[in-house]
């Protein structure tokens, strides 16, 4: 038999068809495109599924399940998500309208940390962990905690959500409602902004920074790499943005872990291809600030292993 797996982003819907290895055996994506509504998104993943499968030869029969990894309060229970702030779902019953486009297939639901930190605990950096929590840093900032193999998000679901706590107060808008989320500033859309704003504060200065040349004037092309791909070419402005974020980074990170104090600590997210560049100022920072002292076993903190596959492999095992 095969699972469909589902990692639903704010920025792509990505989909896996995996097999009882839990090997992804055909992948796809396609553009989420929030700003269009729910329905939409779910008969565009609907038509991916089907398309992935019947490019691998084989019929919906061989098709056990759908498992999605979604944004925001994912009730496992009802397959309603609740609510989700980057993506339009209120009460959104997410399981039924994607099991009717799919021939009446089951279909299970998750909040996409969750699914991810599972994975990794299951098959990934955190494999043998008694005690795990995960990051992912895309769109949003998603907290996943996992404690001898099961996912802790609360009594009602809407636990573990960590890209909102808050890390400045009354600081950048979150698109919880909230002002100062650690999200605002740690997720790659974070550290978008956060290079945003230090183009415009330069341009206000008259100050020059390759990281225009880079987005050729426009601020709609910047991505999470500029200011990365400017500090390493020596640019002053990109170097600042590049500290600010992994400070605001570190920041949380020492919250997380001043709670927690779980085994691993894994991070996840197109951010982390930046390794050590990343990893090295972050780790200082945050070996600096937190409360356990030498002497104390300290958390591993680890870049997650199964990458951008987290996702699909924590949906498609969600009906095991
Ligand atoms: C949402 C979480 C989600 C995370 C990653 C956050 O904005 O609140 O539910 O896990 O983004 O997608």
């Amino acid at each position: 038999m095969y699972y469909i797996g589902v990692d639903l982003g704010g920025t792509n819907i990505a989909i896996g068809i995996v097999n009882e290895q839990y090997e992804i055996v055909k992948k796809g994506s396609t553009p989420t495109k929030p700003e269009r509504g729910a329905d939409p998104i779910i008969e565009d993943m609907a038509a991916l599924a089907k398309k992935l499968v019947a490019e691998m030869g084989i019929s919906m029969d061989e098709v056990a399940y759908a498992g999605v990894a979604t944004p925001g309060t994912a009730n496992s229970d009802t397959g309603v998500v609740e609510y989700a702030n980057n993506i339009p779902f209120l009460q959104y019953p997410l399981a039924d309208k994607l099991s009717a486009l799919l021939d009446g297939k089951p279909v299970y639901i998750e909040n996409d940390a969750n699914a991810a930190a599972k994975a990794e605990a299951m098959a990934g950096v955190a494999a043998g962990a008694p005690f795990s929590v995960m990051i992912t840093l895309g769109t949003g900032l998603g907290g996943g905690i996992v404690i001898d193999g099961k996912v802790y998000s609360g009594f009602n679901y809407a636990g573990a959500e960590l890209g909102h706590i808050v890390i400045e107060k009354d600081g950048r808008q979150c698109s919880c409602g909230r002002k100062g989320c650690w999200e605002a500033y740690s997720s790659a859309t974070g550290l978008c902004n956060i290079t945003k704003d230090y183009i415009l504060k330069a341009r206000a200065e008259g100050k020059t920074t390759v990281m225009e040349e880079m987005i050729g004037g426009d601020l709609s092309k910047i991505s999470a790499r500029t200011a990365f791909n400017a500090q390493k070419a020596g640019d002053e402005i990109g170097k600042q943005v590049v500290d600010e974020y992994i400070s605001y980074l570190a920041c949380g990170i020492v919250n997380v872990i001043n709670i927690f104090q779980p085994n691993v600590l894994s991070i996840g997210g197109g951010v982390c291809n930046e390794g050590d560049n990343l990893m090295k100022p972050l780790l200082e920072k945050v070996w600096a600030e937190t409360y356990s002292r030498e002497g104390t076993p300290r958390t591993e903190i680890l870049i997650a292993k199964l990458g951008n596959d987290a996702g699909i492999i924590g949906a498609a095992v969600l009906g095991k």
